[in-house]
């Protein structure tokens, strides 16, 4: 998730992109650049870090121009660097991206045959290249754009200079937000409304497949292919801060609502559908390799040991490796057994929880396999582990984390695919099915994000008790633990989860009615004996609150309060349970007036011991 920002206008276009850039950083900030037109061509600037150091370098090195486009980053391909940030320049072109370009792996072979050199890692390169070659035969600037995006696969959101068009911008949207703001002979791209707000609040939403060519003070839509399109602006009156949280109250509702999205991004590129397989671009292990582990340790802390406990299921389940779960502050006491047959997988949203990283070098020291599923290109865990499956869920601001822990299962579930796949215990057709199941989620996610309403209303009924329990079976017990840190992290109501095959052996004594029982209770295999724990609580005069599937009358006529969940795979119940668990402790903390994005006593990233 990056950002980008355009201008072309009577004013100079630094200043201008920059203070949008500033404004877009939530959405990536590991590095960053501008570029402009200007006579006798264009300028590029660009810097690793954050936009400080761009900023600085501006100011060593100004770029003049009244048209320019410009770019965060949040690493996808290629690691933070001055050579992989944007604008990328091929000959005349120069491009800026957010997205995942699919096939350019393909398009780059294919465009160094035609004798183009790269210079960076990344899939936004092969953009520049593309247009260039098209130009070649199709000398007129759009129409070489209109060609080039056909070849695409993937999600974009691009700005495109041409040095030999110096009075034009052309920009274009597939799966990857863009919103055009119209001034006053001036005009404005971006990634999202913060970025022009202080410009313009005139403002075009770009579709998918949709383009704008900005030329000699005139805007004109199209359809990527090139059929005119007569698109109206919308005022927008949002405030500046309200706009950098997409119009949501706080960054955690916000990105709850992103989940969808994230998904989509965190499995994008990665489906080898034909062979049921899943590529994994930056997990350097052979199908030998992977053949060779004997045990799987996964490390994690707080919601990241919660996803790891999932994990086990998984690779339990589908691929016969015996898997251990150790919270990471836990692990590196412990004097593990650990050797080469040994694959240490650490989970980490920020990369930077020192007890995760004490735990990797612990289990490297030792001779294990290691790799990560992480949030953040070349941060300390990705930097030092053998091999990352970046989850692609953009920067998490809120303390709470909700995207990275659903796109933490996924990346669980590619590698699950992945794995069984080399150990040979799923065959292509098995594969293929989990794939499937696995593309069904992000819609899946939208539907029981409606459901936000019928859970304000449960959590505005349940808002003073003092405690909560969840309680859950399987891979579900993980989303009870995770439901009862989302409560407690965010409004300070003391919450504990529990399998709920375990409650007779103790928990139960907590049950009356100022308790407030959440039971997960999918149609599944545990489901009868789930439903008679929800019975046990009932008959001590708990209060149930049942996270269900769509249509189960049995559990509608039991508990007091239901939550109906469309029904997937059971594999996939977890990503669509944790969602209701994320808006009930949201309302909760929002109706008791704590600090949702920032809890008290919290950090977003635990760098100490
Ligand atoms: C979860 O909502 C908390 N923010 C916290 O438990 C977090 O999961 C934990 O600190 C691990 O962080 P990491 O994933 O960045 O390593």
């Amino acid at each position: 998730m990056c950002g980008i920002v355009g201008y072309i206008g009577g004013q100079q276009a630094t200043p201008v992109i920059l203070e949008g850039l500033k404004k877009l950083e939530y959405r990536g900030y590991d590095s960053a650049g501008i570029a402009t037109l200007a006579e006798g061509g264009s300028g590029i600037r660009r810097s690793e870090g954050k936009l400080v150091n761009l900023e600085t370098l501006l100011r060593e090195q100004p770029l003049a121009g009244t048209i320019g486009i410009g770019h965060t980053r949040w690493a996808t391909h290629g690691r933070p660097s001055e050579i992989n940030a944007h604008p990328h320049k091929a000959g005349p072109i120069i491009v800026v991206h957010n997205g995942i370009i699919e096939n350019y792996l393909q398009l780059k072979e294919q465009l160094k045959q035609q004798g183009h050199n790269f210079k960076s890692e990344t899939d936004t390169e092969v953009i520049a290249h593309l247009v260039e070659e098209k130009s070649k035969n199709e000398p007129d600037f759009e129409k070489s754009v209109h060609l080039a995006l056909a070849e695409l696969r993937g999600a974009y959101a691009v700005c495109i200079l041409n040095e030999r068009q110096p009075g034009t911008l052309i920009a274009a949207k597939l799966g990857s937000p863009m919103v055009v703001g119209l001034g006053n002979g001036e005009f404005f791209v971006a990634s999202d409304i913060p970025a022009i707000l202080a410009y313009t609040r005139e403002m075009v939403f770009m579709e998918d497949g949709e383009m704008v060519v900005f030329h000699d003070g005139a805007v004109r839509f199209s359809t990527i292919a090139g059929a005119p399109l007569d698109k109206q602006p919308r005022h927008i009156d949002w405030s500046p801060l309200m706009a950098e949280k997409g119009g949501y109250k706080h960054f955690m509702l916000k990105e709850i609502h992103e989940q969808p999205r994230a998904v989509r991004d965190t499995i994008a590129g990665r489906l080898l559908e034909g062979e049921g397989d899943i590529y994994l671009e930056d997990l350097p292990f052979s199908d030998r390799q992977l053949a060779a582990i004997k045990r799987i340790i996964i490390v994690g802390c707080g919601t990241s040991w919660h996803a790891a406990l999932v994990g086990k299921f998984y690779i339990e389940g589908y691929c016969r490796i015996p898997v251990e779960v150790d919270i990471a502050s836990e692990f590196r006491y412990r004097n593990p057994v650990i050797d080469d047959t040994t694959l240490i997988m650490v989970i980490s949203q920020s990369g930077e929880t020192a007890d995760a990283l004490a735990a990797l070098r612990e289990a490297k020291s030792r001779g294990a396999m290691s790799m990560t599923i992480c949030n953040v290109v070349d941060s300390s865990i990705a930097r030092e582990a053998t091999g990352v499956i970046y989850t692609h869920a953009g920067p998490e601001i809120g303390v709470a984390s909700t995207k990275a822990f659903v796109t933490q299962l996924t990346a669980l579930y590619l590698f699950t695919i992945r794995l069984g796949r080399a150990v040979c215990t799923l065959d292509a057709a098995s594969g293929q099915r989990m794939i499937a199941d696995l593309k069904r989620a992000p819609a899946l996610l939208e539907e029981v994000l409606k459901l936000d309403a019928t859970v304000e209303k449960i959590a505005k009924k349940y808002m003073n008790a003092r405690d909560f329990l969840y309680m859950g079976r399987g891979k579900n017990f993980p989303i009870a633990l995770e439901g009862a840190l989302k409560l407690k992290e965010i409004s300070y109501i003391h919450a504990e989860g529990y399998p709920a095959g375990e409650m007779k052996h103790g928990p139960i004594a907590l049950i009356d009615e100022d308790v407030p029982v959440v039971v997960l209770v999918p149609k599944n295999s545990a489901y009868e004996k789930t439903l008679s724990n929800m019975e046990e609580v009932i008959a001590r005069g708990g209060r149930v609150i049942a996270l269900c599937t769509e249509g189960d009358d049995e559990v509608r006529g039991r508990a007091e309060d239901i939550i109906q969940i469309p029904s997937l795979d059971e594999d996939l119940d977890p990503l669509l349970l944790s969602v209701p668990l994320q808006l009930l402790a949201y309302h909760i903390s929002v109706l008791k007036g704590t600090d949702v994005d920032q809890p008290r006593n919290l950090a977003k990233s635990v760098t100490v011991e």
